[in-house]
């Protein structure tokens, strides 16, 4: 996949996400750098689910009148891959931040910048939707009562709906990578965030009339961050995750852990450390499930 170009849009706010992570002026000083993360944390999803998705949904990947949509798409690296493998949909990605490609990506896919909580799509427009690390994004309240709502509403009767997220906890960790993923669940609930909404998401969706009769289905996978136990897939989620850490402790994290820049690469070489020693990992989770027919 190329490199990406950058919409001018200026906007005035960034998203939790990228507030957590890095500002948007971080992302645009190190674009490549964020693009070669994304493009790795997408990658790495896909390789640890073996797949781009789970849903039984290969029959309308061949239709021309399918639409698909990527809530949170980011730098758009699903949505291609998705187009280059099923050429007949039609694909849409939704961002607050103009991070996706504007020139360099096929005609069917459409991307917006906007906010999905203003977005208004009509109803029953989607046979899928896919949103995936959008967890630190929303407040409790919005997953509370919209998020799950407005998905229902805009996808077609029958459509389904697949939502991938991490829990932010390590599993044996060490005093560096606690002590840092503390932090960051302080500041994800500052934001009236929950850093483990994902343990909430069965009851959330099974709560929207449009799902409650359809069998939600689960996959809960590990996240590998040391190459004993996973050769080049732990070697490759330690390096992310330790990049992405880099991110969090160049934010406001690093601040209130009162970890200077010159500081960030020793506590970084710690946690990698601890990775190893302790086999560290973290679980992702998929959900899927269907739209009920009978809306
Ligand atoms: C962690 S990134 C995930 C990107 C992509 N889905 C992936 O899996 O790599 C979360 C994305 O959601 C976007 N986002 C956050 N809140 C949003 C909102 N209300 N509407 C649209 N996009 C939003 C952020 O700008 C960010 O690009």
């Amino acid at each position: 996949m190329g490199n990406h170009l950058v919409k001018k849009n200026s906007i005035n706010h960034d998203s939790n996400f990228h507030k957590l992570f890095s500002s948007y002026k971080l992302i645009n000083e190190n674009r490549v750098g964020f693009d070669e993360r994304e493009h790795l944390g997408h990658a790495l999803i896909r390789d640890i689910f073996k797949g781009n998705f789970s849903s039984p949904i290969q029959d309308i990947l061949f239709d021309s009148d399918t639409n698909i949509l990527d809530v949170g798409c980011g730098s758009g690296f699903w949505l291609m891959e998705m187009a280059s493998d099923y050429q007949k949909p039609n694909y849409f990605g939704i961002d607050i931040l103009p991070i996706f490609p504007e020139f360099t990506c096929p005609k069917r896919i459409k991307f917006r910048q906007g906010n999905f909580f203003k977005s208004r799509y009509e109803d029953n427009t989607f046979d899928f939707i896919h949103m995936q690390f959008l967890v630190c994004d929303f407040t409790v309240d919005q997953w509370e009562n919209f998020v799950f709502q407005e998905l229902a509403r805009i996808l077609k009767p029958g459509g389904w709906l697949e939502i991938c997220d991490p829990e932010f906890k390590f599993e044996n960790d060490g005093p560096a990578s606690n002590k840092l993923n503390s932090a960051v669940c302080k500041n994800i609930r500052s934001k009236n965030g929950d850093p483990l909404i994902v343990h909430r998401h069965r009851s959330l969706i099974e709560s929207i009339p449009s799902f409650s009769s359809s069998t939600l289905h689960h996959e809960k996978r590990k996240f590998p961050l040391c190459s004993l136990d996973n050769k080049e897939l732990g070697e490759l989620g330690g390096f992310h995750t330790k990049e992405s850490c880099r991110n969090i402790l160049q934010g406001p994290v690093g601040k209130d852990l009162n970890i200077k820049p010159k500081e960030i690469d020793s506590y970084l070489d710690k946690m990698s450390r601890e990775f190893i020693l302790s086999r560290s990992y973290f679980h992702v989770h998929r959900f899927y499930v269907q739209k009920s027919w009978e809306v």
